[in-house]
């Protein structure tokens, strides 16, 4: 079995210390309301769930899977639905889940489709955010880490389908 141990960005204890303040934000920002959170497969899995965990509201939660790219560490550029949500979002408090926003395409894209269905307000929630590579006007109501354009994985990102697994983030070198 091969091993592997890729470079580490950012470590397990600095995720979780970041989730429990973003986790507090949105509890304080939600105060009293119904809030539908929508998971977006299969990259954010794991942020989503640490993240609900610091969020004490009543909440649902959803899944998405959305897809741009195909085993490559470029962008498609198009979004395809692989798998919608069933909850019936009109007049709901929405909160989407997202592991990186890199072009902005994705979230973008999302964001039309989730609007066209009423809901009353819709925020997100991305646990990166690589700046320079942004194309698309996105907003991230709660940001966990801005990170310089490395294709990073681990802590539920992939790199053709590997290293989800990983408690930490790290950056994909030739190495791995
Ligand atoms: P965007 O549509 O260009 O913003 O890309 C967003 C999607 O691409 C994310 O949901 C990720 O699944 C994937 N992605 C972008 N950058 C990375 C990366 O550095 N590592 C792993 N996946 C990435
Ligand atoms: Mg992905």
């Amino acid at each position: 079995m091969e091993l592997y141990t890729p470079e580490m960005l950012i470590s397990e204890e600095e995720i979780a210390l970041r989730i429990s303040e973003l986790g507090k934000a949105i509890t304080a920002d939600f105060q009293n309301q119904d809030l539908v959170v929508i998971c977006v497969l299969k990259g954010a899995f794991m942020f989503c769930s640490d993240l609900i965990k610091k969020i004490n509201l009543p909440l649902k939660l959803e899944f998405i899977s959305l897809s741009s790219y195909g085993d490559s560490t470029q962008s498609s550029g198009n979004v395809r639905l692989e798998m919608d949500i069933t909850a019936n979002i009109e007049g709901k408090n929405v909160l989407i889940v997202e592991d990186i926003v890199d072009s902005g395409l994705t979230i973008k894209t999302l964001m039309e489709m989730l609007d066209l269905r009423k809901p009353k307000d819709v925020r997100l929630a991305s646990l990166l955010f690589k700046p320079v590579k942004l194309k698309h006007k996105v907003k991230i109501d709660y940001l966990g880490f801005e990170i310089e354009d490395k294709f990073v994985i681990g802590y539920g990102l992939d790199y053709a389908g590997r290293y989800r697994e990983l408690p930490y983030i790290g950056v994909l070198n030739a190495g791995n």
